[in-house]
């Protein structure tokens, strides 16, 4: 087990769309308990794989002791609308206000590939579907304005360039 360094936009990993996995191995729960530790150290809610630098369907999301993981995930059902403000690992510092259901259903599969649903709304319902769009290679900046989203990517490809002149 180890920790990572996350990735950060405009890291291309990010908007690449991961697989499925397939085999429910060691090597899965070592990405896992992996997942788990770096998300300890960031101190963060969630995390999806291609924020390590892993293109694979593999979330975990970690709030009041309570630990989720999500492998393949699949929306079944959505309702309500709520909007709030958002952040995410990858974009440090930066905060948006995004609109998502309130309630969702989820089929997943567990850590032993055994299929899981859960039903979940509020916060929880929230940081799953973030982190279900980061499988897809989706990010929280595309459910905003393309003005503000501009902003942000601009923001966030000075930052990139600043480290490396450093
Ligand atoms: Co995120």
């Amino acid at each position: 087990m180890k920790a990572y360094d996350i990735r950060i936009y405009p890291d291309p990993v990010l908007t690449l769309k991961s697989e499925k996995v397939e085999k429910f191995d060691d090597e899965l729960r070592e990405i896992i308990d992996s997942m788990r530790l770096t998300l300890q150290i960031s101190g963060g809610v969630g995390l999806a794989a291609p924020q390590i630098g892993i293109s694979k369907c593999i979330a975990i999301i970690v709030r009041d002791e309570q630990q989720y993981i999500l492998i393949n995930p699949e929306l079944i059902e959505s309702s309500g609308n709520v909007t709030s403000e958002e952040g995410c690992l990858s974009f440090p510092e930066i905060f948006a206000q995004v609109t998502r259901p309130n309630c969702v259903k989820i089929k997943t599969n567990c850590i032993n590939g055994e299929v899981k649903f859960f039903e979940v709304d509020g916060y929880i319902a929230r940081a799953f579907l973030h982190e279900m769009d980061h499988l897809e290679g989706k990010l929280f900046i595309d459910h905003i304005s393309p003005l503000k989203r501009g902003v942000i990517r601009k923001k966030m490809k000075k930052r990139a360039s600043n480290e490396k002149n450093e």
